[in-house]
C-alpha cells in the first residue's frame, strides 16, 4: 500500500467475493515514540540485578512479584515502577536493561525509538546523572549496528516534584553535555498541571531540545490545551481524553498534534475498562495524529508488537488502519528528516 507523504494512503478495494485474508499480519515497520525505559525492566532482570548488587528484593521470588502487576490506577503502578528501580545501581545495569529493550523492539518491527528516562527517580535513590544517563546512552549509542535501530533519548522530569528540582537536574544534564534530544514530563498527573513547568520547558527549548509532555493521560483535557499553550509541546504523550472536547479534537486533527497513545497501559491502568472500550478507533475515524506505543511493556502486559496484535484482536484494524498507525509514528518522531524519509520508504515497500 503507498503511504503519501501526509501519512494518509491510497484506498484500496477488495475484489468481489474474495475472503479476507487470514495470514498474520505482517510486521510493519514504526517509529516507538513513548516508552520509559525504566519500565522496559523485566521480573527476570529484577532479580538477576539485585543479585548481581547484593540487593535482598521484599518479594520472595518471580510469581510473589508478578502477582502485584494488578494496577488499580497509574499511582499504583508508579509505587511498584519506583520501588523496583533500586536494582539499577551501576552504569552496566542501565545499559543491559537498554540492550534488552532495543533487541525485543527490534523483533516487534520498531526501526527508530525515542527513549525516555526518569533521572530524579535515580538520583533521588543516591545514583549520578553520569551513571544513568551514560549507561542508557551506551547501549543506544550502538543501537544502528546492533539492532538497526535509530535511538534518541528524551529526558523526563517528574510532575509531581518541584519545578525547581527539575531545573537543577535540566542544568546538571546540560553542563555533563548529556546525548538527550528532548524533555518530557511524566508522574503522577492530576493535580500537577503542565503549567508547572512553565520555565522548565521554555529553558529547555532554549537550549534547543524538543518537547513533549503526558497530558490527558489521567487528567483532564484542560492538560492537553496547557500542555500546547504553556509549554509549548510539539507532541501529547498519551492524550486520550482529548475525545472529551470536541473542540480540542478539531484543534489537534488540524495542527497534526502528535498523540502517542498506549492501548495495553490505558487497559492496565484503568483508564479504559477493557481494549474494547478504547478510544482508539474513535481517534483515527476523527483523523487525529494518532500512533501505538508500550509505554512500559514489562508492566502492561505488552511491547508494541502485541499492542498492535490485541487491537487487530478486538476491533480488526485494516491494514490501512494499521499502515496509517506506523506511518504517523514516523512523521511524528523527532528523527531527521532523511531518517524519517528512509523509514516511510521502508513502511512502503521501497
Ligand atoms: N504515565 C505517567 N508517568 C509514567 C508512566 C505513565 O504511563 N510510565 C512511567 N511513568
Ligand atoms: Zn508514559
Amino acid at each position: 500500500m503507498d503511504i503519501f507523504a501526509d501519512g494518509t494512503a491510497a484506498p484500496e478495494t477488495e475484489p468481489a467475493g474474495e475472503l479476507p485474508e487470514v495470514e498474520a499480519a505482517r510486521t510493519l515497520p514504526l517509529a516507538e515514540l513513548h516508552l520509559h525505559i525504566e519500565g522496559t525492566l523485566q521480573p527476570e532482570l529484577i532479580f538477576e540485578l539485585a543479585e548481581r548488587n547484593g540487593l535482598a528484593l521484599p518479594y520472595s521470588g518471580l510469581e510473589e512479584l508478578r502477582a502485584l502487576y494488578e494496577f488499580s490506577d497509574l499511582q499504583s503502578f508508579l509505587d511498584l515502577y519506583y520501588a523496583n528501580m533500586a536494582v539499577l545501581q551501576t552504569e552496566q545495569d542501565f545499559a543491559d536493561m537498554t540492550r534488552a529493550y532495543l533487541a525485543r523492539a527490534a523483533a516487534a518491527g520498531v526501526r527508530h525509538a525515542e527513549i525516555m528516562m526518569d533521572p530524579q527517580a535515580h538520583l533521588s535513590r543516591g545514583v549520578s546523572l553520569e551513571t544513568c544517563v551514560n549507561g542508557v546512552a551506551s547501549a543506544l549509542a550502538t543501537s544502528v549496528e546492533d539492532f538497526g535501530m535509530s535511538t534518541l533519548l528524551i529526558a523526563a522530569f517528574l510532575r509531581d516534584l518541584s519545578e525547581e528540582s527539575a531545573l537543577e537536574v535540566l542544568d546538571g544534564l546540560l553542563a555533563i553535555n548529556a546525548p538527550i534530544a528532548a524533555v518530557g514530563l511524566d508522574s503522577a498527573e492530576v493535580g500537577n498541571p503542565p503549567a508547572k513547568f512553565e520555565r522548565l520547558f521554555a529553558k529547555a527549548r532554549e537550549a534547543g531540545l524538543r518537547l513533549t509532555a503526558h497530558a490527558g493521560e489521567e487528567g483532564p483535557a484542560s492538560y492537553i490545551i496547557e500542555a500546547l499553550d504553556v509549554l509549548g509541546v510539539e507532541r501529547i504523550d498519551h492524550g486520550i481524553r482529548c475525545m472529551e472536547d470536541q473542540d480540542l479534537v478539531e484543534r489537534l486533527v488540524d495542527e497534526r498534534i502528535p498523540l502517542t497513545v498506549c492501548p495495553l497501559s490505558n487497559v492496565r491502568l484503568r483508564a479504559v475498562d477493557t481494549l474494547a472500550d478504547h478510544p482508539l478507533p474513535a481517534m483515527l475515524a476523527a483523523g487525529l495524529n494518532v500512533s501505538v506505543n508500550s509505554d512500559d511493556p514489562a508492566y502492561f502486559g505488552g511491547y508494541v508488537d502485541d499492542n498492535f496484535a490485541q487491537l487487530q484482536a478486538v476491533f480488526e484494524l485494516s491494514e490501512f488502519d494499521r499502515s496509517r498507525l506506523a506511518a504517523n509514528s514516523i512523521h511524528s518522531s523527532f528523527a531527521s528528516e532523511e531518517r524519517k524519509a528512509e523509514l516511510l520508504d521502508e513502511l512502503n515497500g521501497g
